[in-house]
């Protein structure tokens, strides 16, 4: 999610948690180490040596080529750029075709009845959720019967429905709190995770209304807590008096593909949802008692007003969930729901082939706001390395490393569930610092390191605790704050690891207040921009970047790394030597990175965004991209003035800059919308992308008058009920060639 200021719900976005005051690279700015060094032994060799170890899927289509380059490989995009709109339409290329397969209320069983997108709908735990998100392709054989990786014909679509645009779900709007039950009970299932199959017919995809694969996953399924904070104490509530288990998860985000073959996926702005009275911090022993510091660090301050105000519905557990005090006088958390925060913040397994199978919070991969989980290539005898990102402003990059090693008969293994317990129960979670050299460092989040073990802001009781509250280990260890970090994505040549960093209002040349972001190499830049020619805004980093780092000899459990900007988001008109640093043309120019994804088929990589600083120019977009390798541009000086007329100098690197062939805009979206949200069928032919939150600026007053939304999409497109005056829908389209070719060439 990424709301500009003036929308009714940005005060939801939970992006201001990190007020640490952790060493920033100014510090270190002096180092000026030989690029030259840091490339030796580069990629090379790595790259071949890196292939040799892609799964069955890429395997199958290079071919067993010797030169380590896939045949369906493309190197250079064929199609012509998608300009810049406003309109309320989604456009590809000429030659492409996009359709929309699956929007917010569609059935997913027989016998349940047609949308009808007036407000009247209900039973959203049999349809379509709201706001659609990271999506993963799971394949299935010809006949539908069982797992087939290669599959092309038929496959299931895991994906996140991460929020809501409330009013659109009732007839009139949301109502005032208290919130009527009715309201609730339409809106806590609208969240969560759907799996629905989607078929070829006569060479076009749908989604199958009545398909036995199909199922939601909401805030209210019973899933299991696994790794290590797995019966805790942290972990007991009401719910799960054991702490084993916990009820349900919301706020999924970015997605992440298992090797095995399950879904991963992220809860992010979880702890918006939740209310804590204003003396809750009394109760729980004041300000210095550990759940107080963790709460406030997760953004729940006592007196924090909860997104919805599910908690006002009604005395019953699956509403008073949402309230997070500590009964007065009691010490049981199990009384309460005074720990149900932390039995949110994971990434979330789920087997979609498989409804039998327990879905699994996988604890040791740590709480934060996780964004999606991103596999480093898998290799033989080698532990398997997974990246996330924590998106808020000044947040940091994580990445799990797994005790076991990678066995690829674990890739086809019949107990996929299984699998996840052997590779994300246990194991070593880092945080990354980034130095200002163009090298990085892991650093391990364990009570092994005195800086956590001794920290004076939190006393960690033991390993689970260094889990649940990671962002405060990470702050121990004075881990790099990022601009933040949201996708992360694996280049499936180089086996480099790509994340976005969408933008951060709160990155300054010269910082006041703890909440605020100096500059250091990895988050370079701030500056100022204006809004449909009004006057230019606060300084900071208005369009974001997308950085990228290669592990040292390209292993896995590397616990350094090398690092530079593959792209900086900006307008192509903007300032090339502070601000279109990439230098960005007009079909290129994009802000506000978010989705990311590289097709192990094409290796093309898909940027997508979530903006809300180009829009007076653009609605948010897709853009294809054919990336280098980490050391393939320059370092850059940016040369800043501060208040006091002295002089600031800043080094980065920046990576070689795209031409018109290796990066250009692939798909503009509908009126308010964001993209989000990406996967493709193993040949390459057809890809399916999200479109979140079309005309999401809407208020209850405005229900009853079409004229006021912002999109009719996709109703105006001829999908769903409503025509042109539609309610707008989250949904998904599949975009082929007219002529059956790779998507991007
Ligand atoms: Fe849900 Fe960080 O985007
Ligand atoms: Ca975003
Ligand atoms: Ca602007
Ligand atoms: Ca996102």
């Amino acid at each position: 999610m990424n709301k500009p200021v003036d929308l009714p719900i940005a005060s939801f976005n939970d992006e201001d948690s990190n007020t640490t005051r952790n060493p920033t690279f100014d510090s270190v700015l002096q180092a000026r180490l030989s690029r030259r060094g840091l490339l030796r032994g580069g990629l090379g060799g790595t790259a071949s040596l890196m292939f040799g170890t892609l799964g069955t899927l890429s395997l199958a289509a290079c071919g067993g080529s010797d030169d380590d380059v896939p045949s369906t490989r493309v190197e250079r995009l064929g199609f012509t750029p998608v300009a810049k709109a406003v309109a309320d339409v989604l456009s590809v290329p000429a030659g492409y075709t996009a359709t929309v397969i699956y929007a917010l209320g569609d059935p997913l069983t027989a016998t349940t009845p047609a949308f009808l997108n007036d407000g009247t709908d209900v039973d959203y735990d049999n349809r379509a959720g709201d706001h659609h998100d990271g999506m993963e392709y799971f394949g299935l054989s010809a006949d539908g019967t069982r797992r087939d990786p290669a599959g092309t014909e038929r496959g299931l679509l895991g994906m996140n429905h991460e929020a809501l645009t409330d009013h659109f779900l009732h007839p009139a709007g949301s109502s005032a709190r208290p919130r009527p039950a009715a309201e609730s009970d339409k809106e806590i299932p609208a969240h969560g995770v759907s799996v629905v199959e989607v078929r070829k017919s006569a060479g076009v995809f749908a989604s199958v209304r009545d398909s036995a694969y199909n199922r939601r996953v909401t805030p209210l399924t019973p899933l299991e807590l696994s790794g290590v904070a797995r019966g805790n104490g942290l972990m007991v509530t009401k719910y799960a008096t054991t702490g084993v288990a916990a009820r349900g998860t919301i706020n999924n985000c970015g997605t992440g593909y298992t090797p095995w073959g399950t879904l991963l996926t992220g809860e992010e702005n979880w702890a918006g949802y939740f209310t804590r009275s204003a003396t809750d911090n009394t109760a729980r022993g004041g300000t210095t008692a550990r759940s107080v510091i963790s709460l406030n660090r997760y953004g729940r301050a006592q007196g924090a007003a909860s997104r919805h105000g599910w908690e006002t519905s009604g005395v019953a557990d699956k509403y008073a969930r949402w309230n997070l005090n500590q009964t007065a006088g009691s010490t049981n958390a199990a009384d309460d729901y005074r720990n149900e925060l932390n039995t949110f913040g994971y990434m979330v397994e789920i087997d979609p082939y498989d409804k039998t199978q327990a879905i699994k919070k996988r604890t040791s991969l740590g709480r934060f706001a996780h964004e999606s989980g991103a596999f480093g290539k898998p290799v033989e005898g080698k532990p398997l390395a997974v990246y996330m990102g924590d998106d808020s402003r000044g947040e940091y990059i994580y990445k799990w490393v797994s005790t076991a090693t990678w066995s690829a008969a674990d890739a086809s293994a019949a107990n996929r569930m299984a699998v996840g317990d052997k590779y994300l129960d246990t194991g070593k979670l880092y945080v990354a610092k980034f130095a200002s050299d163009g090298t990085g460092q892991w650093i391990e989040l364990a009570l092994s390191n005195a800086l956590i073990d001794a920290y004076t802001a939190y006393d960690f009781a033991d390993a689970a605790d260094v889990a649940v509250n990671a962002r405060l280990a990470a702050d121990a260890v004075g881990a790099t704050k990022m601009d933040r970090p949201e996708w992360c994505a694996t280049q499936p040549i180089s086996g480099e690891i790509y994340f976005t960093l969408t933008n951060n209002s709160n990155r300054k040349l010269e910082p006041s207040g703890s909440g605020q972001q100096a500059l250091d190499a990895a988050n370079p830049r701030s500056y100022a921009d204006s809004f449909g020619g009004g006057a230019a805004g606060s300084p900071g980093n208005v369009n974001g970047h997308i950085l990228r780092l290669a592990e040292n000899a390209g292993e896995p459990a590397a616990v350094g790394f090398r690092w530079d900007v593959y792209l900086f988001g900006a307008e192509a008109g903007a300032d090339a030597g502070k601000i279109n640093l990439s230098s960005l043309t007009g079909d290129q120019d994009f802000s506000s990175p978010d989705g990311l994804w590289f097709s192990p088929t094409t290796g093309v990589g898909w940027i997508q965004t979530d903006d809300g600083s180009y829009t007076d120019v653009t609605n948010c977009m897709m853009l294809a991209a054919v990336p280098g390798t980490v050391g393939d541009g320059a370092r850059k000086t940016l040369a800043y003035t501060k208040l006091d007329g002295s002089a600031l100098s800043v080094d980065t690197f920046v990576g070689k800059a795209p031409t018109p062939d290796t990066l250009k805009r692939f798909l503009v979206g509908p009126a308010d919308c964001e993209i989000t949200g990406c996967t493709e069928t193993p040949d390459g032919k057809a890809l399916f992308v999200n479109i979140q939150h079309p005309g999401e600026a809407i208020s209850a007053a405005n229900i009853a008058n079409p004229a006021a939304y912002l999109s009719h999409w996709p109703g105006n497109a001829g999908y769903g009920a409503g025509g042109a005056s539609a309610r707008p829908r989250s949904a998904t389209v599949v975009i082929t060639k007219n002529d059956g070719g790779l998507i991007g060439s």
